[in-house]
């Protein structure tokens, strides 16, 4: 059912972040595989996309059970780990869903193997590039086939074995690089990676906790093939979910948020940069480490915003975040200009002309360009009925939107928010901002 959201007199409360979804998805899988017995996970992504990692590896043999956390945190998972080598093969076809991130990190756990297992998920995923993990991969001695010339799911996986591979990633990819770590486990020598810039190092972060040799020199990661131990997993809340909040907090005209248990890993931190670059009014408070993760509450006010340059290597350290970042940007005096963001174009949806068509729609000049966008700012954002694209990411970034506009806006689809962040929806109601 659409939603409308309409701007609150004032913007104020208190927002515990849910649990990281990049996180989630590794911590399941990498304790799936170890050999050391029973992990817990606490503040277990409440996404659908995670949920599909949950049930993949369920139909692999992994034993999962999952809680009910208490009020404010996510579920709680036990997961028994069945070794590098003990999953078993599955009696139909695995299920991704919407994620990426399952697809391309299960890639590599699946890649190589003496079992058949076969990976699809919903239409935005299976006009996602997989050939960027089907090549090295197959480089590495697996045997997959797929669509369109093994670059599309559904993916088969029949077999073959894995050797070690020093490769030039032609992407700053994290689910690339992680896929091909995973597939490295299990390699006959050492697979070295080189990055062509930063992305999100949760899986480096975990390997270490879980007793990889994992070796990182600049840009270059040399893995050792390892057994993985157990490691019990707090997940910190997700940056990407708090960006949301973040944006409706500096533009809205009275605004004062207090968003709790927010991830700030340096690889994923890159809105707060940007953001503190337009002049947020934007404070870490009680920075603290949760699980080999730092983790900080982020107090965000009314804000004067300015146009900012985003290329180059920060890109990679913000890339879920530069449709809600447009929002303000529209607002922002001066133009903004975001470069080097290609890889928005194959995400969910396309979120350079998703995010373009409807500023243009909500009567906000803007621009794409083939990497990027450019918007001119100094504007107010109009209302009216918007579709998501399918795009989680976006039907949020409208909500966000509809906090700040002059007139309401309507999300025609608002229910692909669970992908990431179930109660999103709720969440603004409580803020004052759903009128229907
Ligand atoms: C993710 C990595 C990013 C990001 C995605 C989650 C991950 O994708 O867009 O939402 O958990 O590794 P890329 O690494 O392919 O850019």
């Amino acid at each position: 059912m659409p939603v409308t959201i309409a701007r609150p007199p004032s913007l104020r409360g208190e927002i515990i972040a849910p649990g990281d979804k990049s996180v989630s998805h590794r911590a399941v899988m990498l304790n799936a595989l170890s050999s050391t017995g029973t992990a817990r996970v606490t503040n277990f992504s409440p996404g659908d996309d995670c949920a599909s990692t949950v049930e993949i590896m369920r139909s692999l043999g992994v034993s999962i059970t999952r809680e009910v956390g208490e009020a404010g945190m996510g579920d709680s998972l036990t997961v028994t780990g069945v070794g590098l080598n003990g999953l078993q093969e599955p009696t139909d076809i695995l299920d991704a869903g919407n994620s990426g991130t399952t697809t391309r990190l299960m890639s590599g756990i699946l890649a190589g193997r003496d079992i058949l297992s076969i990976l699809t998920g919903d239409d935005s995923l299976k006009s996602r590039p997989m050939g960027r993990v089907v090549d090295p991969l197959t480089q590495m001695g697996a045997v997959i086939s797929g669509r369109a010339n093994n670059m599309l799911a559904p993916l088969v996986f029949h077999g073959g074995s894995i050797h070690g591979l020093s490769y030039a990633m032609p992407v700053a990819s994290a689910q690339l690089k992680s896929c091909l770590l995973l597939a490295g486990l299990r390699a006959d020598e050492p697979t070295t990676l080189t990055q062509p810039a930063e992305s999100r190092d949760h899986t480096e972060r975990m390997f270490s906790a879980m007793g990889v040799n994992l070796t990182k020199l600049g840009l270059d990661l040399v893995l050792e093939p390892s057994e993985l131990e157990t490691v019990d997993v707090e997940v910190p809340g997700d940056i990407s979910s708090a960006a949301f909040w973040m944006v409706a907090g500096i533009c809205h005209p009275d605004a004062e948020l207090m968003i709790r248990n927010v991830g700030i890993n340096p690889t994923r931190a890159g809105i707060i940069t940007a953001l503190q670059m337009m002049g947020a009014d934007l404070t870490l408070i009680d920075e603290r480490e949760v699980a080999g993760e730092p983790v900080a509450d982020v107090l965000v006010k009314t804000s004067q915003l300015k146009g900012i340059g985003l290329e180059g290597d920060i890109v990679p350290l913000l890339i879920d975040e530069i449709p809600v970042i447009a929002v303000a940007a529209a607002l922002a005096e001066g133009e903004t200009v975001v470069r080097d963001a290609e890889e928005l174009r194959v995400k969910e949806s396309d979120r350079i002309q998703a995010s373009i068509s409807w500023l243009n729609g909500a009567g906000v000049e803007a621009i794409g360009t083939p990497d990027g966008m450019i918007v001119p700012g100094g504007s107010f954002i109009g209302g009216g009925q918007f579709q998501s694209c399918d795009d989680h990411r976006l039907a949020m970034s409208l909500g966000v939107a509809g906090l700040i506009s002059t007139e309401p806006i309507t999300v025609l689809d608002p229910d692909v928010a669970a992908i990431s962040y179930p109660s999103f929806w709720k969440i603004i109601e409580e803020l004052g901002g759903m009128v229907g």
